[in-house]
C-alpha cells in the first residue's frame, strides 16, 4: 500500500504593489500562515479529491486530455489544470482542507494549483512550480492573471515578504518586523472571471503601445499615453511600481507612519486610477485607518472586492485575522 503523505501551501496576502506583475513590474506580497493542506495517497490512474470546506469530489483520469474549464466541481478546474499542465500519468487519491476563503484576493486558486503540483510529483524550482501553475490557473479560468501569486506562494520564505520583480522573475525577501501586525480583513466575496480584471490588462498594454514598457516608464513619460483611461491606469502603475520600492525601504527602516501612508497613496490610486475599488472596500479601509494605532490600510489583491490589509500597532485591530509571513508550499515530513 502506497504512503500517505501531506503537503501544504500557503496563502498570500499584497502588501503593496497591485496591478502591476502582468506589466513586467514589482509587488510585495507575503505568503501567510493560513493556507490549504492536502493529505494524500499515490494511486494508478485517476485523480480523487475530497474538500472539507467545498462540496463535490473531483474524480478526472489520468493523464487529462479534456478541458480543464468543464470539469465539475468548480475547483476541480485548477486540478485538471495542473494534472494537464504537468502532464502527469499516476494518479493519487486524497483530501484537502482550507482556511483561505475563495473569492477573498488571498490566492487560494493558486495555493490549490502549488499544493496539488507537488502533490502530483512535481520536483523543480519554486519559480518553475510558480510557473506551472499560472498556466494552469489561465487554463482553468481564461483570466491573464500575472505571475505574483503562484510565485508568492511558491516561493514564500518565513518571516519574510517576498520582493518580487515581474519581468527579471527575481524574489527578494524582506524581513517583516516583530513590532507590527500584519492584518487581514474579509470585506466581501469577488469574482476575477467576467470582471474588469481582463480589461486592466488591455488597457495597460494600450498604454504601453504609446510609451512602451511601464516597467521603464518614468512619471514624465504619462502624458504622452493618448488614450485618458489608458493614461490613468499608466500612471498607477508607474507610481505603484515606486511605492513598491518606498515600502520596502520604509517598512526596513522601521518607518512605519511613511510604510503606512504608501499603503494609503496605494488605495487612493486604486480607487481613482485603476477603478478597481468599490464603495464598500473604500468605506472599510476608511475605518481601518481611523482606528488608533493603525498607520494603513489598503484594498488586496485583483480588486472589485475580496480583503483590506493594514500595517498596525499590536492589538489595534480586534476583528481581522493577525497574519504572521510563512514558508511557501512544501511537503510535510
Ligand atoms: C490577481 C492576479 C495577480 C495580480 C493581482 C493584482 O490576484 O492573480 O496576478 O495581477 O490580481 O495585483
Amino acid at each position: 500500500m502506497s504512503e500517505t503523505r501531506r503537503v501544504h501551501a500557503p496563502g498570500r496576502v499584497n502588501l503593496i504593489g497591485e496591478h502591476t506583475d502582468y506589466t513586467g513590474g514589482l509587488v510585495f506580497p507575503m505568503a501567510i500562515d493560513r493556507g490549504t493542506t492536502f493529505t494524500y495517497t499515490a494511486t494508478a490512474d485517476s485523480i480523487e479529491l475530497t474538500s472539507g470546506d467545498v462540496a463535490g469530489r473531483v474524480n478526472i483520469g489520468v493523464p487529462f486530455t479534456g478541458s480543464a474549464a468543464n470539469v465539475n466541481p468548480e475547483w476541480g478546474t485548477y486540478v485538471a489544470a495542473m494534472a494537464a499542465e504537468l502532464g502527469v500519468t499516476t494518479g493519487l487519491r486524497g483530501h484537502l482542507v482550507s482556511n483561505i476563503p475563495a473569492g477573498a484576493g488571498l490566492s487560494s486558486s493558486a495555493a490549490l494549483e502549488c499544493a496539488v503540483g507537488l502533490a502530483l510529483g512535481f520536483d523543480g524550482t519554486p519559480l518553475e512550480l510558480a510557473q506551472a501553475a499560472q498556466r494552469a490557473e489561465h487554463a482553468a479560468t481564461g483570466v491573464p492573471t500575472g505571475i505574483m501569486d503562484q510565485l508568492s506562494i511558491a516561493a514564500g520564505v518565513a518571516g519574510h515578504a517576498t520582493l518580487i520583480d515581474c519581468h527579471s522573475l527575481e524574489v527578494t525577501p524582506h524581513l517583516i518586523p516583530d513590532d507590527i501586525d500584519i492584518v487581514v480583513k474579509f470585506i466581501v466575496h469577488r469574482r476575477l472571471v467576467g470582471s474588469a480584471y481582463a480589461d486592466r490588462v488591455a488597457e495597460c498594454a494600450r498604454a504601453e503601445a504609446d510609451i512602451g514598457p511601464l516597467r521603464l516608464a518614468s512619471p514624465d513619460d504619462i502624458v504622452r499615453v493618448t488614450d485618458p483611461i489608458a493614461q490613468r491606469r499608466a500612471r498607477h502603475v508607474v507610481a505603484e511600481n515606486l511605492r513598491v520600492i518606498q515600502f520596502a525601504t520604509e517598512l526596513a527602516a522601521g518607518n512605519y507612519v511613511a510604510a503606512g501612508q504608501i499603503m494609503v497613496d496605494g488605495h487612493a490610486s486604486l480607487r481613482d486610477d485603476f477603478d478597481t475599488s468599490t464603495d464598500e472596500m473604500d468605506a472599510a479601509v476608511s475605518a481601518l485607518n481611523a482606528l488608533p494605532g493603525v498607520f494603513g490600510t489598503r484594498m488586496t489583491g485583483g480588486g472589485f472586492g475580496g480583503c483590506i490589509v493594514a500595517i498596525c500597532e499590536p492589538g489595534s485591530v480586534a476583528d481581522g485575522w493577525v497574519v504572521k509571513p510563512s514558508a511557501g508550499a512544501h511537503h510535510i515530513a
